[in-house]
């Protein structure tokens, strides 16, 4: 299984935004992660539609949105039109999931759903024959740089299996407190897109972290 890496922006330097997707890019990263948050479903606040259409014209790499937001109906639209590729929305957003998800599918984008880390499994299982993509939390969402919570393994090999027994192909992804400690139990326990954020934006030379990431991941 070939495995991606997905670094997160939400923790560079905005003024940089530019610099810092070309850093992404030659370093090797296979698609990028953007951090939606609105203050609501999560504490933080980072940034909208119009930075990922800037964002969209200065790469040419796959984008994907993370929505930490409440009330994900309303924002799924502009985040298309601003370029975004795979949409991923949480489960705990949305009293009625499978409508958001034909909504996502029927704009011919891919979708995703993220979990918490507290949240079961089993809530998508009639969706599994609809989604692109599961984005298992492996910390609380909001900020970078958290710690990866370890019952998170064990959730990542059960999660693994599912996948596998399905018709249709689910990427499966991982998303917080990653870092050179985690990595490789992360991947032998079955994920398949990492996402990685300040052990990379943090990093003296965030170009060759990347490389270092992907020479793991190969
Ligand atoms: C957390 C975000 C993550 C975060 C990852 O709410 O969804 O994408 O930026 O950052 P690190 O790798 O620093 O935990
Ligand atoms: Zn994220």
């Amino acid at each position: 299984m070939f495995k991606k890496l997905a670094p997160s922006i939400l923790d560079v330097d905005f003024t940089c935004l530019e610099k810092e997707l070309k850093t992404l890019e030659s370093g090797g990263a296979d698609l990028i992660h953007l951090d939606i948050m609105d203050g609501n479903f999560v504490p933080n606040i980072s940034f909208g539609p119009k930075i990922v259409e800037s964002i969209k014209s200065k790469t040419s790499l796959p984008l994907e949105v993370h929505l930490m937001v409440e009330k994900p109906e309303k924002h799924i639209k502009p985040f298309i039109d601003a370029g975004g590729d795979i949409i991923i929305v949480h489960y705990e957003t949305s009293k009625h999931l499978d409508r958001l998800i034909q909504t996502i599918n029927e704009a011919d984008v891919k979708s995703g759903i993220a979990l918490n880390p507290a949240t079961p499994l089993n809530v998508i299982e009639y969706l599994t024959n609809k989604i692109d993509l599961l984005l298992l939390m492996t910390v609380n969402p909001g900020f970078g740089g958290q710690k990866f919570i370890p019952e998170m393994f064990s959730k990542i090999e059960k999660a693994r299996k599912i996948i596998d027994n399905q018709k249709k192909s689910i990427s499966l992804e991982v998303d917080g407190g990653i870092n050179f400690d985690n990595i490789s139990k992360v991947i032998g326990a079955g994920a398949e897109i990492i996402v990685v954020g300040q052990i990379i934006s943090k990093s003296a030379n965030p170009e060759m972290t990347i490389r270092e990431i992907k020479n793991i991941l190969k």
